[in-house]
This record gives C-alpha cells, sequence and structure tokens, in this order.
C-alpha cells in the first residue's frame, strides 16, 4: 500500500504537514503509551502481531464446520459488528457472485436494519435452505441484532432441529454480559470473544470480521499477515515522513482546518462500495463528536461522476478526496476492434478496460485538483487479503492518531445512545418509563 499526498499540498501553506509532526507524534506516543483518552479501548493496536495462532486455528476449525453443513451463513450484525466483513468479503468476491453456482455457502447480512420487508424476504429465501447463523454483538443487547436473531434462531431450529442448529449458530459476543452471551451458554453455541479492550468499528481483525471472511472462504491468514506489516510500517519509530498513518493523518487534519470539511473516499472498483461504508463509520464514529469532525463521505466511480461528479467538480469547496486505487486488476479484458466503429470507439481498440479506468481516474484527479478539490491517493497491488489486510490497518491507526490530533476521544461513541433512547421510550421498553411520558408530551 502507498500514500501520496502531492496533490493535497498545494492546497495547504508549505510547511503545514511539517508543523503537524510534534502533535502527530505525541499522538502517536499517547496510543503506544495507552495515555489518551478512551485508552481503555486500545486493544486493536497490535492485534495483528498479537494474534494468537491457535485463534487462527479455531475461527479456520469453526468456519470449516459451517462451509460443510451449510449452503447460506447469516451474518447477524451492525455497525462494527459487520462492515468489516461485509467490506472484505465484498472486495474479493465475484461481483456476480450471487447469480453463479460456488461451492463456497452464500454469505448474507442482516441485523443491520428493522425492515419487516427485509426479514420477511429473507425468511422467504432460508426456508428450507440449509442455513447457519453468526450473531455478532459485542453488547449482546443491539435491538437490530437481536430482533434478527429471534427470529433466524427459530427458523433454524425448526428447520434443521435443536441438535443441528446448535452446530450451525456461532456468537461472537462479550465473555460475559449481554444477551447474547446467556443464550449462547444456555443453548451450547460454540462462541468466539469479542476482546473488551476492541471497539466494534475496530474488531475486523478479531473474529468479528475473521470468522466471515473465513466462512466465504478467503485466507485470513494473509489478511493478519498484511495489517502486520502495515503495523510495523505505521509503528511510532518510522520516521514521519515515511510513516503512511501519520501523513494520512496529519495531511486530512491541515485541510480540515483549512476549512475543506468532508472527506469523499472514492474508489474505481464497485467491489469495494462496503470499504467505503465501512471506512465512512469507522471515521465518523471515531471523530464526530464535541461539534467537531470531518464528515466521511463516499462514491463508487466512475458510477457517481453521473450523479455527484457535478457536485465534486464546482460545488461548495469545502470538500477533499481520498481515492483509493487498485493498481492491477484479477482478469484481462480488451476492447474489441469493430469493422463498422458504429460508436466511434475503435480509437480504443486493443486496449485493457483496466487502462481507460486507469484514465479516467487519473483524469478525474486532475480536473478534481484543477477544481479546488484537494487529492490523496492510496494504491493497493491488487485486491486479495493481504493487501487488504494493510489497507484496514492503516485506516485504523491513522484514525486514532487523527482523532487525537482533532482532540476527541476517538474511541467512544456517545451519540449513537439518543436514537436508541427515543425508541426505547416510544416502544415501552422496560426501564424507559420517565422518557416515554416525556417524549409522548413532545410528540402530541
Ligand atoms: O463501532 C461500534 O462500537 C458500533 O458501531 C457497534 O459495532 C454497533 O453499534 C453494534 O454494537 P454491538 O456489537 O454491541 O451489537
Amino acid at each position: 500500500m502507498k500514500l501520496n499526498i502531492q496533490a493535497a499540498l498545494q492546497f495547504l501553506a508549505e510547511d503545514a504537514i511539517e508543523k503537524m509532526q510534534p502533535a502527530v507524534a505525541n499522538a502517536m506516543q499517547q496510543l503506544e503509551e495507552a495515555t489518551c483518552p478512551g485508552n481503555d479501548f486500545l486493544g486493536w493496536l497490535h492485534l495483528p502481531s498479537s494474534t494468537p495462532d491457535s485463534l487462527v486455528q479455531d475461527i479456520k476449525a469453526t468456519a470449516a464446520v459451517l462451509r460443510e453443513q451449510c449452503d447460506a451463513i447469516v451474518v447477524a450484525g451492525i455497525g462494527g459488528s459487520y462492515l468489516g466483513a461485509r467490506a472484505v468479503i465484498e472486495a474479493l468476491d465475484d461481483n456476480f457472485s450471487w447469480l453463479k453456482e460456488s461451492k463456497n455457502p452464500r454469505i448474507l447480512f442482516a441485523g443491520n436494519n428493522i425492515s419487516e420487508d427485509y426479514l420477511s424476504e429473507l425468511i422467504d429465501y432460508l426456508s428450507g435452505r440449509r442455513f447457519g447463523v453468526i450473531n455478532i454483538s459485542k453488547s449482546g443487547t443491539t435491538t437490530e441484532t437481536a430482533i434478527t436473531f429471534r427470529l433466524l434462531k427459530r427458523l433454524c431450529e425448526e428447520q434443521r432441529g435443536k441438535d443441528v442448529a446448535k452446530d450451525v449458530i456461532v456468537a461472537i459476543t462479550d465473555a460475559q454480559k449481554g444477551a447474547a452471551r446467556t443464550t449462547a451458554d444456555k443453548e451450547g453455541y460454540k462462541t468466539f470473544v469479542i476482546p473488551d479492550n476492541v471497539g466494534g468499528r475496530f474488531s475486523v481483525l478479531t473474529p468479528v470480521g475473521l470468522l466471515p471472511i473465513a466462512c466465504a472462504g478467503f485466507d485470513i491468514e494473509a489478511l493478519l499477515q498484511g495489517a502486520r506489516e502495515m503495523e510495523e510500517a505505521t509503528a511510532s519509530d518510522v520516521p514521519y515522513n515515511e510513516n503512511p498513518a501519520a501523513l494520512y493523518a496529519a495531511t486530512r487534519n491541515a485541510l480540515y482546518a483549512s476549512g475543506k470539511k468532508i472527506e469523499l473516499l472514492a474508489n474505481y472498483q464497485p467491489k469495494l462500495h462496503f470499504m467505503n461504508e465501512w471506512w465512512k463509520q469507522l471515521y465518523g464514529e471515531s471523530e464526530g463528536k464535541d461539534l467537531k469532525g470531518i464528515f466521511p463521505a463516499s462514491v463508487d466511480l466512475t458510477t457517481d461522476l453521473h450523479s455527484m461528479g457535478q457536485w465534486i467538480q464546482e460545488g461548495e469547496r469545502t470538500i477533499f478526496e481520498t481515492v483509493i486505487s487498485v493498481e492491477n486488476p484479477a482478469r484481462k479484458l480488451t476492447v474489441p476492434a469493430d469493422d463498422e466503429n458504429l460508436d466511434g470507439l475503435n480509437f480504443l481498440a486493443g486496449k485493457r478496460i483496466d487502462e481507460v479506468n486507469k484514465m479516467a481516474e487519473l483524469g478525474t484527479r486532475l480536473a478534481h485538483v484543477d477544481g479546488g478539490v484537494p487529492n490523496l491517493l492510496v494504491s493497493i497491488e491488487k485486491l486479495d487479503e493481504y493487501n487488504l489486510g494493510q489497507l484496514i490497518y492503516f485506516f485504523e491507526k491513522a484514525c486514532g492518531i487523527s482523532g487525537l490530533l482533532l482532540a476527541v476521544n476517538p474511541f467512544n461513541q456517545p451519540g449513537v445512545e439518543a436514537y436508541k433512547r427515543n425508541m426505547f421510550a416510544l416502544l415501552g421498553k422496560p426501564g424507559y418509563e420517565a422518557e416515554s411520558e416525556a417524549i409522548k408530551e413532545r410528540i402530541k
């Protein structure tokens, strides 16, 4: 993975990045010495280098059982309990896997919404199929996931009997607390623990991400290897100018201070759509607090050049863009020559489709810079487990540094509770009687 900040520097004072070096060094030291706000949630920092092989083997063995016994596996989880797994699986999977025959079980995602239609249609699909469930919730009490799990547990037991259901339902949750833990212990499910000191959005390299990714047939050891190498490449003893996490955190904060309040993460591969979603949660929940924080937005290009392109080029100049570029496609396809050339495309004949995509990427970056949008480039060699492991750890490390530069606690998410309190009060959840009365007054 390489970071190039050249096309952002022209928007900043000449010494802007250099000036941030002491603050970045201080943030990295605070992370390393666990003296920063949220220091009880730093378990992610050395996960790649400290994950024991026994845990990796246990995850692989559990995945093998699920793969053997299931044609579909539903990953029930929301936010940090599903986005990382989905980002990696979709980045590695065939774009059309859902339409093709495969030796792999189909991985489905649920528990991330409360749509009656979504759940009903999921149940329709699962009815009569050999399916299993990975129930992921650190708190073990998240409503979206809990409702979904209640429905899926019942269906699985009805279809496969309690004995088989016990083997194809796995829980990933807290070691002791929460309803997911209570149910798993009572029913005898296989469980994995989400470490206390790893928050949801930093948990993709724990069983939360690793088990679904292994179930989909991908190599979690290579993923961890990539992350491990990025852990080394972003360590606090790596010189500032060579440390991609330090430079990314510094550049985005310098841009923010100069009035660029929105960061657009852009990709040129549809498979990276959920990487954008994962990144938005990581940065949005980590930095959007105390009335501060870059707003993380995203686009899939070139698709969205035909919807958001106008705004990016000529709208309010409060944005900067970070492009994830994949250097090499996995497949080879060229534009065919055509004798009639009715579409006028013969100037492209014989060119790789990826060359056209790369020229679109380069042309767009230049146009955006010309239009006043600073540009950062994150390049990875190809879409494989190793490169994705690097990318994930890079963004995590930079996020920790960046949040501390912004002087917020990057590891909490107090604002997420606000909607839950209102929803529970409106639904009459026991314990919310006082809020219930107050809210009824407000909506009269
Ligand atoms: O990053 C976070 O902490 C959140 O997005 C959580 O992952 C999300 O709210 C789900 O919580 P839980 O895993 O407790 O169900």
